[in-house]
């Protein structure tokens, strides 16, 4: 849930300052139980007091940390991706927007410091990510409110655990709960080679469903299909194949798919709903075209197709907290058993952060940004 008048969860210094952080390496953090803290120390924030163009309204600034209370945590983060989602919230367009100034970033993970004297779930050492969007992850160091955390396993890969709690259960929930699909099943998505799009792969290979991934041409799209294909896919077709009549071929020996999940918008999710079968749903989830969802008169009344949503947030908020923790739990099974890898990425450090943002607006990028701290 948003707070308003504060960073989700986090204990903001309200003084902001530029200059004053000298200790530029890495740190590894000291281990501390205490109640309350009262050393002040200072860490490093990219924050945004306007929203507008993430590589002109991000700076990186210095932030008091504050004292660690009953409830809180003092977390050193390690790794946080840039998502697109983090660049609508700046930019203003997104379903969350936070109190400005705000710090960029929804997603990452961190290791856990101290705990005050109240904190029961997370100790010293841990790894926790983000309970919910709107934590700010692109910072060195925090204080957040235990209930703002879950833990997760620091035995799994640190690029795993830091673009867990948002692509793969998003996934995993689309995956499960708009059809029900039994193994040798197709399902369709664009976007395919998306850090979504993997997971979709991964999940729906190690639940033996078989996966149609429609990505954008490339010069380099062998390279990309054999990648996707490493990870499980069973067809990678470009935007422009999708259109051709021999696509209907894949449907000899299964039938078509019930599911598609869209990240595109415009004509990519027309050519989607070309393919499902009568009485099949499109979920869509992203909108990274921009443009609108058609779909023809004749696709509802004589196919009977569903068109659905989904956000992750939007799921969080009608489930428990429990069920947001099986949730993450049933994703570190599959990174155990190795059904479940981080997306490809780029690790860049935190003050390289404007070679992240600059790379990750870019086209036919294929990396996932993780700024490292
Ligand atoms: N609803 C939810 O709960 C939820 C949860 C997670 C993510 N999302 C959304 O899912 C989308 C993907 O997120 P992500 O983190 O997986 O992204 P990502 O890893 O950064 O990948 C972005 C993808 O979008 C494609 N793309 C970019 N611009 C495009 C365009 N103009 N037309 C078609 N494709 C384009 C890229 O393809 P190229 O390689 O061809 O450029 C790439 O496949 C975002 O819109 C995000 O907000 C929604």
């Amino acid at each position: 849930m948003w707070v308003s008048g504060a960073q989700c969860g986090a204990r903001i210094s309200a003084r902001l300052s530029r200059g004053l952080f000298h200790n530029s390496g890495r740190r590894r953090p000291a281990f501390t139980n205490y109640s309350a803290s009262a050393k002040s120390s200072w860490v490093r924030a990219l924050v945004y007091g306007h929203h507008g163009d993430p590589a002109k309204v991000i700076e990186l600034k210095n932030q008091e940390l504050a004292a660690v209370g009953g409830s809180d945590v003092h977390v050193k983060m390690l790794a946080a991706p840039i998502n697109p989602s983090d660049i609508n919230m700046i930019q203003g367009n997104y379903g969350l927007l936070p109190k400005l100034p705000a710090v960029g970033g929804n997603e990452g993970v961190g290791q856990v410091v101290a705990v005050g004297s109240n904190v029961t779930g997370v100790k010293p050492g841990d790894w926790v990510i983000p309970a919910n969007a709107g934590l700010g992850t692109w910072r060195t160091e925090a204080v957040f409110s235990e209930e703002a955390l879950i833990g997760v396993p620091s035995d799994i890969p640190l690029q795993s655990a830091a673009t867990l709690g948002v692509n793969p259960c998003t996934a995993y929930r689309m995956l499960m709960d708009f059809e029900q699909l039994r193994p040798g099943d197709f399902v369709i998505q664009n976007a395919s080679n998306s850090g979504v799009g993997q997971a979709v792969i991964q999940i729906a290979a190690a639940l033996g469903l078989r996966t149609i991934n429609v990505v954008r041409d490339r010069p380099d799209i062998q390279k990309l299909t054999d990648r996707l294909k490493n990870l499980g896919a069973d067809h990678v077709v470009t935007e422009e194949e999708l259109r051709k009549h021999e696509m209907k071929n894949l449907y000899k020996d299964a039938p078509q798919p019930r599911l598609a999940l869209n990240c595109v918008g415009g004509k990519s999710s027309i050519e989607l709903l070309r393919h499902l079968a009568p009485g099949g749903t499109m979920v869509t989830y992203g909108g990274m075209a921009k443009q609108p969802i058609t779909a023809s008169v004749s696709m509802l009344i004589f196919k009977d197709l569903k068109l659905r949503g989904f956000w992750l947030s939007q799921w969080k908020k009608n489930h428990s907290s429990d069920q947001f923790k099986d949730l993450i739990l049933t994703l570190c099974d599959l990174i155990h058993r190795g059904q479940l890898t981080a997306p490809a990425c780029s690790e860049v450090p935190l003050q390289d952060y404007q070679h992240a943002l600059e790379d990750c607006m870019k086209p036919f990028v294929s990396s996932k940004q993780i700024l490292t701290m």
